[in-house]
């Protein structure tokens, strides 16, 4: 029998965290024969949804579910957690920005970087999903001096994910044939949702749209509405996406964790190590390969100069959020 991982998930009585809890317990995130230990925190006034949760885990009898633990003290969440989940945090509302909520959000991840410095697992794997998540990942790492940078990440799978499946929509093709898909940058309006790369079946995308007389709709069609998603699934649901949120999570830890999808890469938001011209002291999106709980920054891939410039817009906005957060950095 394996030993138990303890995985703290942060806003867990949100609905993301509805949406995700059952998930990681069932074992979609680490396999089903790794025992979990579910480690959830809320605010003070959302103690009685949370409990109800657990009672609801409880009730589904998932046999890799050892233990979970309520709490609105970070530092029970996080005790000794390998695998954390920071979801808490105010999601946007209609006509905001994501990094609207900086002010609001930004606070939380200081502190609960400088509580994962002290008592999270020294190798804990850290994944940000509330926004603005890259800057919060940078926040809540920067409070966290002992623990290695590498190990913070903010999702962008959702937006890898959204990408895929529009390709795979306009070409009217199955969703796992579509291959090298990347989205650059900040989770945010300025991404750069990049096919330029993608492949179908070892054919390169781009030549397939473009023998239908489709490149205009790259420019057109697909990066602003790849861009723009999470606002439009907002304006319909009146919430915002939470399902498919938690479905990216899942993924990002999973992949990361046992590995990414055979011959194929990913998009996690790690910090920038000067890849691509992209300075350190931003967490970024990139195409990333996983091994060994390890992540590699896919090296060598040729960008168009109208590719670099959304790179650079994406990067330029970060510096901005950063510059706003600049009393929360630490040191
Ligand atoms: P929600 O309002 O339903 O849930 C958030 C939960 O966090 C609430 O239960 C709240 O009480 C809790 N919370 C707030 N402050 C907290 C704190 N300091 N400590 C612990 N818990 C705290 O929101 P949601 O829909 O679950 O979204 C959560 C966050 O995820 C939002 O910021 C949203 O914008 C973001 N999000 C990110 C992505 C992404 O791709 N990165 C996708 C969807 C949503
Ligand atoms: C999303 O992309 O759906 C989330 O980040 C929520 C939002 O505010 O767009």
């Amino acid at each position: 029998m394996k030993a138990p991982i303890r995985v703290a998930i942060t806003g867990a009585a949100g609905q993301i965290g509805y949406n995700l809890l059952f998930r990681i317990a069932n074992g979609d995130m680490l396999g089903r024969e790794q025992p979990v230990i579910l480690q959830l925190l809320d605010l003070p006034q959302a103690q009685p949804a949370l409990r109800g949760v657990a009672m609801e885990l409880e009730d589904c009898a998932f046999p890799a579910l050892q233990q979970v633990i309520t709490t609105d003290d970070p530092r029970i969440a996080f005790r000794d957690a390998e695998v954390v989940l920071m979801v808490g945090a105010r999601p946007r509302s209609k006509g905001m920005e994501r990094k609207d909520l900086i002010a609001a959000n930004g606070v939380i991840f200081s502190e609960q970087g400088r509580i994962l410095n002290e008592v999270a697992a020294r190798h804990v794997k850290v994944l940000v999903v509330g926004n603005p998540a890259n800057t919060n990942a940078l926040i809540a790492m920067k409070n966290a001096p002992d623990l290695a940078p590498c190990n913070f990440t903010a999702m962008m799978r959702l937006d890898h994910n959204r990408a895929i499946t529009q390709v795979a929509l306009k070409l009217f093709q199955p969703i796992q044939d579509i291959k090298k898909m990347v989205v650059w940058g900040n989770h945010s309006g300025t991404q750069y949702p990049d096919l330029s790369h993608a492949e179908i079946r070892g054919r390169k995308v781009i030549d397939v749209l473009r023998q239908n007389g489709w490149e205009g709709w790259v420019e057109n069609e697909f990066i602003p509405t790849v861009q723009k998603r999470g606002a439009a699934v907002i304006e319909a649901r009146g919430l915002s996406s939470a399902a498919s949120a938690a479905n990216s999570a899942v993924a990002h830890i999973h992949d990361w964790m046992l590995h990414s999808h055979h011959n194929d890469w990913v998009t996690m938001s790690v910090p920038s190590d000067g890849s691509y011209g992209i300075p350190e002291g931003v967490i970024y999106g990139f195409p990333v390969t996983c091994r060994n709980g390890h992540y590699q920054i896919v090296q060598g891939l040729e960008i168009s100069e109208l590719g670099h410039k959304h790179q650079l817009d994406s990067h330029r906005e970060l510096l901005e959020e950063r510059e706003l957060v600049k009393h929360l950095l630490g040191n």
